[in-house]
């Protein structure tokens, strides 16, 4: 059997017999402030601790920011300047991939995803060797389809970065934003062809006395190599993580 990495999400590796088998690419999907980008920190994280070193390539966030907003959301998990400092966690965010791939920290954000996404399998492949990265995360895939013309271009973009994560043996998630935090309005992009999984986060509309209050939901729509949960759980985030709730 595929050995399992884990998610890093408190009972969701249970939802899917035991983790995220190694080596598939995982579309992370949800709306606004669903959750993301805390999620994939989690998953880095947590695989970390567990030996398994990781990169998360972040368009958006600085690494600072991202630092930040992980320790006053989990402030249980110990140790991450530590783990920084050791190389068992790497974040690139566009500067520092800039620097790194282009010697030229002053391209806007957008030249440095044109350039970097363009070429993604020979660009990343050097990046995964150097961590000795086992984990990967994207953050995310959604603004790059500005740089496409058409969906087949966009596709064929999904395809690659497909291929070379495979190729490198790492497990990786992707995360795609959608317009609508709400399940009953899910569309569906190119990006959600060319995975091995996806799990949606969501905030849903409360019922009830809580309808004035939304809950996170979290739901394994695809995980190649397993059977998994249909069902969709609330979760919660609490010092120690993303839990959830039952
Ligand atoms: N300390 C905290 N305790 C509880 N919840 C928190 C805490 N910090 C952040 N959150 C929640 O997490 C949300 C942000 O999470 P995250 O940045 O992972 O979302 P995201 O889906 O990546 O958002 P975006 O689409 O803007 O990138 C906040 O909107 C807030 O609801
Ligand atoms: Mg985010």
């Amino acid at each position: 059997m595929r050995e399992r990495i884990t998610t890093g999400v408190d009972g969701l590796d249970d939802m899917m017999g035991g983790g995220v088998p190694k080596g598939n690419q995982v579309l992370l999907a949800g709306g606004p402030g669903t959750g993301k980008t805390l999620f994939t920190f989690a998953f880095v994280y947590k695989n970390a601790q567990l030996g398994r070193p990781g990169i998360i390539i972040s368009l958006e966030e600085n690494a600072e920011d991202i630092v930040e907003n992980a320790k006053s959301a989990f402030p249980e998990f110990t140790g991450i300047d530590d783990m920084l400092r050791s190389g068992e966690i790497t974040i690139y965010d566009a500067k520092k991939l800039m620097t790194a791939l282009f010697g030229n920290p002053d391209m806007t954000r957008l030249e440095l995803a044109e350039r970097f996404f363009k070429s993604v399998s020979t660009q990343v492949a050097p990046i995964i060797k150097e961590a000795h990265a086992q984990t990967i995360v994207i953050d995310n895939m959604t603004i790059l389809r500005i740089f496409f013309k058409d969906d087949w271009e966009y596709r064929n973009f999904a395809v690659s970065l497909h291929d070379s994560l495979k190729e490198a043996g790492v497990t990786g998630i992707i995360i795609s934003e959608l317009s609508s935090p709400q399940r009953s309005k899910l569309t569906f992009e190119q990006e959600f062809f060319e995975v091995d999984g996806i799990i949606m986060l969501y905030l849903r509309e409360g019922s009830g006395e809580g309808a004035d209050t939304r809950v996170r939901t979290i739901e394994v729509l695809e995980m190649r190599g397993t059977s998994h949960s249909l069902r969709t759980m609330p979760y919660e985030v609490t010092p120690h993580g993303l839990c959830i709730s039952r």
